[in-house]
């Protein structure tokens, strides 16, 4: 039995699900792999709005240092998402050679790169399931499952708001701003919905499963990127009529040479592609590789308890040891080699 100290930065939606978690599931965590993942604190600039879940007193602080100075804690959760404050807090965190566990695609897709790299000087690590896909473990998927494999694509619908909204649109003739809201209110949208509509939150996922799947340094920057913003019924109506749904899709892409291209796009796929098939909240990527040949990954792409599914799930590759020898054997080909190799979309 490996005790496991952790303390949660963010008590918002996914803050509240992971501590659910870990509050109530010790006992089953515990006896399923041998670590016992004790929650030591939880920080919030807000502590006074009530949540979902009640905390045990004097868990809940509004002082991150609480968690950054503690050297009994092991692990750090990041969960304020953004890409200011939670920078400063997963920096300190990792210079504390603590091992940081975030679900901030926005961060990672802008700053990975630096961040790695002060996560190496400090010999310690970040992992990310959930910042791709939510539920799905994509990540380990290719990190480990896949290992075996050149990558020769990946094709994802990634990000739940978009896909809500579409089918939202399709099937029940919802305008865009209610099935907006109400993707708003099921808590799946980012504290700014404009990533979700604009591309932007499925272009840094894209760029942070590329980084895995072809091995270099990629930044969101070199993902082109267009959103939904401007789609109307009528569109969605008329791709139907001629047996096609509307999806926003992110697709990461070898071409015949060596080329890669990224890009995150609506398009129209063919009504009996898997992926038209997929709706509402709902993600799903399909990955081809050279030996496997297609595979693919379905599950809830955002909202609470999905995506604590996946910060736990790093949590316990973390206590097994396994997230820092991933992490340390993990060499990414520079930038510079991405863009010798970028092809435009
Ligand atoms: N806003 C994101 C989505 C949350 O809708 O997919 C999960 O990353």
């Amino acid at each position: 039995e490996k005790k496991i100290r952790i303390g949660i930065i963010g008590f918002g939606t996914v803050g509240c699900g992971t501590a659910k978690i870990l509050l109530e599931n010790r006992e089953n965590i515990l006896k399923k792999t041998g670590l016992d993942l004790e929650l030591v604190k939880v920080a919030d600039l807000d502590i006074t709005t009530p949540r979902e879940i009640e905390l045990p007193a004097g868990m809940l602080t509004d002082n991150t240092n609480e968690i950054i100075e503690d050297d009994s804690i092991d692990l750090g959760i990041e969960l304020i998402g953004g890409t200011t404050a939670a920078k400063t807090i997963i920096e300190k965190l990792l210079k504390k050679g603590k091992g940081v566990v975030t679900a901030n695609k926005a961060l990672l897709a802008k700053h990975g790169i630096e961040l790695f790299r002060l996560a190496r000087e400090n010999e310690t690590f970040i992992s990310y399931e959930a910042s791709c896909a939510g539920g799905i473990p994509i990540v380990l998927a290719l990190r480990s499952g896949l290992a075996a494999n050149n990558i020769e694509g990946i094709y994802g619908i990634l990000n739940g708001t978009c896909n809500f909204i579409l089918t939202s649109m399709a099937v029940e003739n919802k305008d865009f701003p209610v099935a907006l809201k109400e993707a708003q209110e099921k808590g799946y949208a980012e504290a700014d919905p404009t990533l979700d509509i604009n591309g932007g939150d499925s272009g840094h996922k894209i760029a942070i499963l590329a980084s895995i799947a072809f091995g270099y340094e990629i930044s969101f920057d070199d993902v082109r990127v267009s959103g939904i913003e401007n789609i109307s019924i009528q569109d969605i109506n008329y791709g139907l009529e001629m047996g096609y749904v509307l999806k926003l899709l992110a697709v990461a892409q070898r071409d015949a040479g060596d080329g890669i291209s990224l890009r995150v796009m609506p398009a129209f796929i063919s009504k009996t592609d898997q992926l038209a098939g997929v709706s509402g909240p709902f993600n799903a990527v399909s990955v081809f590789g050279d030996a496997v040949g297609q595979t693919m990954y379905y599950g809830r792409g955002a909202g609470m308890m999905p995506t604590a599914s996946a910060i736990i799930a790093d949590v316990i590759e973390a206590g097994l040891g396994n997230a820092k020898r991933s992490f340390e054997a993990m060499k990414l080909r520079s930038r510079e080699e991405f863009l010798e190799h970028r092809a435009d979309p």
